[in-house]
This record gives structure tokens, C-alpha cells and sequence, in this order.
């Protein structure tokens, strides 16, 4: 419990942290809200307004806030070991227990081994990292390319950053990593080609094919995407993509990496999103969900054909020279597990569909009443509302725009906390939302959009 007051609190905010993507300006204009406490799927803020999350904290807190199970387990865990590493000499359980409950959860994918870390760019920091060390092993250490996608996102570590897809993300910390390539994926509401979702999952499945033939499919060594676009604005692909990303990837022998930082463990409706497209990777990122968001901490998980390389007796090239501190913190693992048990008992992968179609349906009602709305797309509880300020030429707000400030706004001041990437509305609540509870959201959408006509 905090002993300073709400006006304390937010003059210090503002004086003292580097708050992650904002405009140091807007930051001082507009002051973030500071969160206090969590039950449930709501909120509440240092003022004592009380606010129904649609942002799933970020993207994160699949099982909803106040869960007894992760703080009984975090504090046992606590109590009985704070701490012990992964590094040579020592283990934990907790962390074993985890890395097979995982392996269990992924049978269908047979993956093999685990390797954790804190954070969804530490997951992928860690994929790229044995994508490039498997080719050691196996003799191409020339394969060390990694394709990835336009709007991707993939955390802001050097290696992460330099696969997103997106000038936002990275200009500020150029020169980037050698040996990242990007190319375009299938948006169905914003691509040069075509209107046929499926004419343009090929057109872009060949694009990728184009591109590793240009690379030399002797330098590649991995494809990486995610399964459905999140900070990129929601974009899901065609059902047909994710199948032929496999096809490509094992026509040209080279390894599919599924960054699973926000659709692993249910958000998108599956278990995982490469599940949901029917999709094997070689490679998975797990974070967020994969604590509910409690504590730090994800995982990357390989494949039995990855896992292999590191099985030949290859002396100090086959050391995983990977890891940190807090691998396996003993309390992270504890919570991943309490936290992965109640989204498997609860089944919330399903009620994620289930209540995902229903939010999707309002949000297609309400697109026929406001002119602003040119596109609603998401799969599960991943959705998205982008504002376009003409429907015909589809132009979109820009940064410097406040009319998606101001629909943000009006939420927040109906109690609904939401959250906006330039012109998107992005929508990714606790995963034990309700359709009462989407109602609400409509309803709050409705009135702030009929209060602010375009
Ligand atoms: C797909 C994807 N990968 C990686 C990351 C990076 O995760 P983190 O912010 O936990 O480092 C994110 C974060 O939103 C993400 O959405």
C-alpha cells in the first residue's frame, strides 16, 4: 500500500520514470491513470475510480486480477525458497514442474525442451539465439537470417527490435541488428493487392517464398511472426497463411518461429495461435498469459528436431551460452504454474472464442453507426477498432489527431479503461470476461462515439 497521496503520486510520476513508448510531452499534458488495486476484470485508480479493464492490463492478465490460487502460490513459493538459479551447479523445482507442465500443454506440437526468461523480449531474444546456435550445430552456421513480417512485433531488445516490422519501433535505436529482412503480410484491410483474404494469403505467402529465394535459402535460418499481429493493430491472417508459412519454411529448410508472447495460452481463442491455425512451429514464445501477468516471466520452447542439436556430444559449441539471473526464478515458475492451471480448469481459450464472437458482433453493430469506424478485426479477446477519418480512401488518424484521444478518453470517463495505438482502439480484457461485460464496453463505446460525431 502506497502511504503517498494521489497528487504526490502523480507529480513524482512525471518528474521521476521513463514511462515505456510515450511522448515525454503528452506525458506531462496528459498524466496516465495510476492503478491502485485489481478484482476480477475491473480496476481501480489512486482516485478510487473504479474502471472494467479492456486491456487485460497488457494483453496479460488472462485470469483476471485477485486470483487467490497465484498469490497462495507466489507467497508459499516465497516463503519456502525466494530464490535459486539455473546456472551450472544448481536448479529449482518449481521450474522443472513448469518446464513439463509446459512440454505436457504442447504435446500436440511436440515440443521438447524449455528456456525461460522475464519477459516476452526475452522469449524472442532467446529464439533468436537458438535458431542461430542450432545451425552451428548442425554444421550451416551461414544460415543466420531471420524473416519476420510488416507491423510485427517483437519486443524491444536489440535482437526483437530488430525483427519488428515497424519504423515506430525501431528508428530511434538505429543501426539494427545485420541480418534482419521484413516483408509483407497479409492485412486484409490495408494491402496493395487484393480484397480476397485467401488470393491474399498466397500473394504474400510467395512474397516470403521471393524472399528467403533472393537471401539464399543457405543463409536463412528462421521465419518469425506472430500468429495474429497485436501491437501492429490486431491483424489476423487468412486461415491459410500460417499453413503456408510451415510449407515455405519446410520447403526451404528453414525454421518457423511462432511468437506466442500474446496468443499463447488462450487469448486468441486456442490454447495457442499456431494450435488455432493448425500450425507446428519449431519454435514457440510464451509470456504474458503465460503468469496471468502476476510476476515476470516467459518461455521458449523448442521442438524434439531443435532440441536434438544440442544433444550431440559437441563439446563447448553445444553450451547454451543463454540465460539470466532470473531464469527460472523458483517464484515466477510457481505463479506460471497457478496461473496456467486456472486458464486450462477454467477453459478460458473457449470462453475467449465464445465471448471474442460475441464482442465482435457489437463491434459490427456499432461500426454501421459511427462513420469513424473503418475497420473491426480480431480473433478471441484480441480485437481491434480503427478509426479512419474517410471510410472510402480509408485515411487514418494520425498521432497528432485527438479524435482517437478523445473516444479513449470518453471510455475511461464511462469506467471502461481502453487502450489506443494511434487510430486502433485495441481490445484484450482479462479472459474471464462475460458477454454482460462486453455489453457494458458497447454500450460505453456507443455513447462516446455519438457524443463526438465524425
Ligand atoms: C508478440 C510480442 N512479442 C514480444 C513482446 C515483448 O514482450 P515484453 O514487453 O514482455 O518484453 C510483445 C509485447 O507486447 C509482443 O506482443
Amino acid at each position: 500500500m502506497t502511504s503517498h497521496n494521489s497528487a504526490w503520486l502523480k507529480e513524482h510520476n512525471t518528474a521521476y520514470i521513463m514511462h515505456p513508448m510515450q511522448d515525454p510531452k503528452a506525458l506531462r499534458d496528459q498524466p496516465p491513470v495510476i492503478i491502485e488495486s485489481g478484482d476480477g476484470v475491473h480496476i481501480t485508480d489512486v482516485d478510487g475510480r473504479r474502471f472494467i479493464d479492456c486491456q487485460g492490463g497488457l494483453w496479460c492478465v488472462n485470469a483476471g486480477y485477485g486470483r487467490k490460487e497465484i498469490v497462495e502460490a507466489v507467497s508459499q513459493q516465497m516463503e519456502k525458497l525466494a530464490y535459486y538459479s539455473l546456472f551450472p551447479g544448481s536448479t529449482n523445482a518449481p521450474s522443472i514442474e513448469l518446464s513439463q507442465k509446459l512440454i505436457e500443454l504442447t504435446a500436440q506440437e511436440g515440443m521438447a525442451k524449455v528456456s525461460f526468461g522475464l519477459g516476452g523480449s526475452d522469449a524472442v531474444e532467446s529464439a533468436l539465439k537458438i535458431a542461430r546456435q542450432y545451425w552451428k550445430l548442425e554444421g550451416q552456421g551461414e544460415k543466420y537470417k531471420f524473416i519476420s513480417l510488416y507491423n510485427g512485433y517483437h519486443g524491444l531488445n536489440f535482437g526483437g527490435m530488430s525483427a519488428c516490422g515497424g519504423i515506430a519501433w525501431r528508428s530511434s535505436y538505429e543501426p539494427l541488428m545485420p541480418g534482419f529482412i521484413q516483408v509483407e503480410g497479409p492485412h486484409l484491410y490495408r494491402n496493395p493487392f487484393t480484397n480476397d483474404p485467401e488470393e491474399l494469403a498466397e500473394i504474400c505467402a510467395q512474397l516470403m517464398e521471393r524472399q528467403i529465394e533472393i537471401q539464399g535459402a543457405h543463409t536463412v535460418a528462421a521465419i518469425i511472426a506472430e500468429p495474429i499481429q497485436g501491437a501492429g493493430g490486431v491483424i489476423v491472417p487468412p486461415a491459410s497463411y500460417w499453413p503456408r508459412l510451415r510449407q515455405i519454411a519446410d520447403k526451404y529448410n528453414v525454421l518457423l518461429i511462432a511468437d506466442e508472447v500474446i496468443t499463447g495460452l488462450g487469448r486468441s481463442g486456442a490454447l495457442f495461435g499456431s494450435r488455432g491455425w493448425g500450425v507446428k512451429p519449431d519454435i514457440m514464445c510464451l509470456a504474458k498469459g503465460i503468469s496471468s501477468g502476476y510476476v515476470p516471466l516467459s518461455a521458449t520452447l523448442v521442438n524434439q528436431r531443435v532440441a536434438k542439436a544440442w544433444e550431440k556430444d559437441a563439446g563447448f559449441t553445444a553450451v547454451y551460452m543463454h540465460g539470466y539471473t532470473y531464469s527460472g526464478h523458483p517464484v515466477s515458475c510457481a505463479a506460471g504454474l497457478a496461473a496456467i492451471d486456472i486458464v486450462v480448469k477454467e477453459n478460458l481459450a473457449e470462453n475467449a472464442r465464445v465471448v471474442g464472437d460475441y464482442f465482435m458482433a457489437k463491434l459490427l453493430e456499432l461500426k454501421d453507426k459511427h462513420r469513424a469506424i473503418g475497420d473491426v478485426r480480431g480473433k478471441g479477446l484480441m480485437l481491434a477498432v480503427e478509426l479512419v477519418k474517410d471510410r472510402v480512401t480509408k485515411e487514418p488518424f494520425g498521432p497528432d489527431d485527438a479524435y482517437p484521444v478523445a473516444i479513449s478518453e470518453g471510455c475511461v470517463s464511462k469506467g471502461v479503461m481502453i487502450r489506443t495505438i494511434v487510430n486502433k482502439l485495441i481490445i484484450s480484457p482479462p479472459l474471464t470476461f462475460t458477454k454482460d461485460h462486453v455489453d457494458e464496453v458497447v454500450e460505453a463505446l456507443d455513447k462516446t462515439f455519438a457524443a463526438n460525431p465524425w
